[in-house]
């Protein structure tokens, strides 16, 4: 196995029209690491994760995942690319018309020639690892709770088994409670598969117990990386207004209580 990194953001620079979202931004997600992105509304974390996923082109610069070019990737190193991630982003959540078991067997189906017996096999397990009944397969996602949309979600987005999870505001919606058993969810399973994360949240309570890197977007920058504990500790505005208060300090600590 190479030791290249998972993702390899160089000399970024995305403009939409005039308006200038990313300037020069390198960022580096080693194997097995989970970095948080945080940011104001509208600082372009979303935008980021797109090109690390290869859906936008940025204006310029280069992304790398797993060592080979998002950006001019021919066909078929987009579908080779496309096994090896999965994605729960903010909106995009499930079909609306496919029953939870049909959402799940999406990626086996679309990208896999496997027979549906084994299908069937491989969407229990997935429902399994996210804590659902086979039973929950029959359900349409109308029927779902908030909670169960997001586990189901993070159930399609594991099927292929992906090296790499990427995640848009995966607890937004979801009530406190809900929210740190999601969030003990996915770090159970990274515990047990190993996967990289890179994940955008505003909530400090999903970051202090996901992340064990934090990367901080403002001025189209990234102006603060490290532990949470170092991206803290920087001065900056954005830093202040998001940590600040104890803010911070305090989802470290009910953090530290729960570990
Ligand atoms: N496809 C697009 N066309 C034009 N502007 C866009 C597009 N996507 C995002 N933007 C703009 O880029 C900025 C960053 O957006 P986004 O990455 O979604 O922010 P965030 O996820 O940090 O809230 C916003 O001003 C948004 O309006
Ligand atoms: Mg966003």
């Amino acid at each position: 196995m190479s030791s290249s990194p998972v993702i390899d953001v160089q000399g970024v620079w995305t403009r939409f029209g005039e308006a200038l979202v990313h300037r020069d931004i390198d960022l580096v997600v080693h194997r097995g690491e989970m970095l948080g992105l945080v940011g104001g509304s509208g600082s372009g974390k979303t935008t980021l994760l797109r090109e690390v996923v290869g859906l936008l082109k940025p204006t310029q610069g280069e992304v790398r995942l797993f060592g080979k070019s998002v950006v001019d990737a021919s066909p078929d190193v987009q579908r080779d690319l496309r096994r090896r991630f999965g994605m729960l982003f903010q909106h995009g959540a499930l079909f609306s018309a496919l029953p939870v078991f049909d959402n799940i067997a999406f990626p086996l189906r679309e990208l896999k020639r496997l027979d549906e017996n084994l299908i069937r096999e491989l969407v229990w397990m997935k429902l399994a690892m996210v804590e659902l009944e086979p039973a929950h397969g029959r359900l349409m996602p109308a029927e779902l709770s908030g909670g169960m949309i997001k586990r189901v979600a993070l159930a399609r987005a594991l099927a292929l088994e992906p090296e790499l999870l990427v995640l848009d505001e995966p607890t937004s919606g979801l009530d406190p409670d809900r929210s740190e058993n999601f969030v003990k969810l996915i770090r159970t399973l990274q515990r047990e598969l190993n996967f990289t994360v890179i994940m955008v949240t505003h909530d400090l309570d999903t970051l202090a117990g996901l992340a064990n890197r934090v990367a901080a977007m403002a001025d189209q920058r990234i102006v603060a990386l490290g532990t949470l504990q170092e991206v803290m500790a920087v001065d900056h505005p954005f830093v202040h207004r998001f940590f600040g208060g104890g803010r911070g300090l305090r989802a470290q600590a009910a953090q530290e209580r729960a570990d």
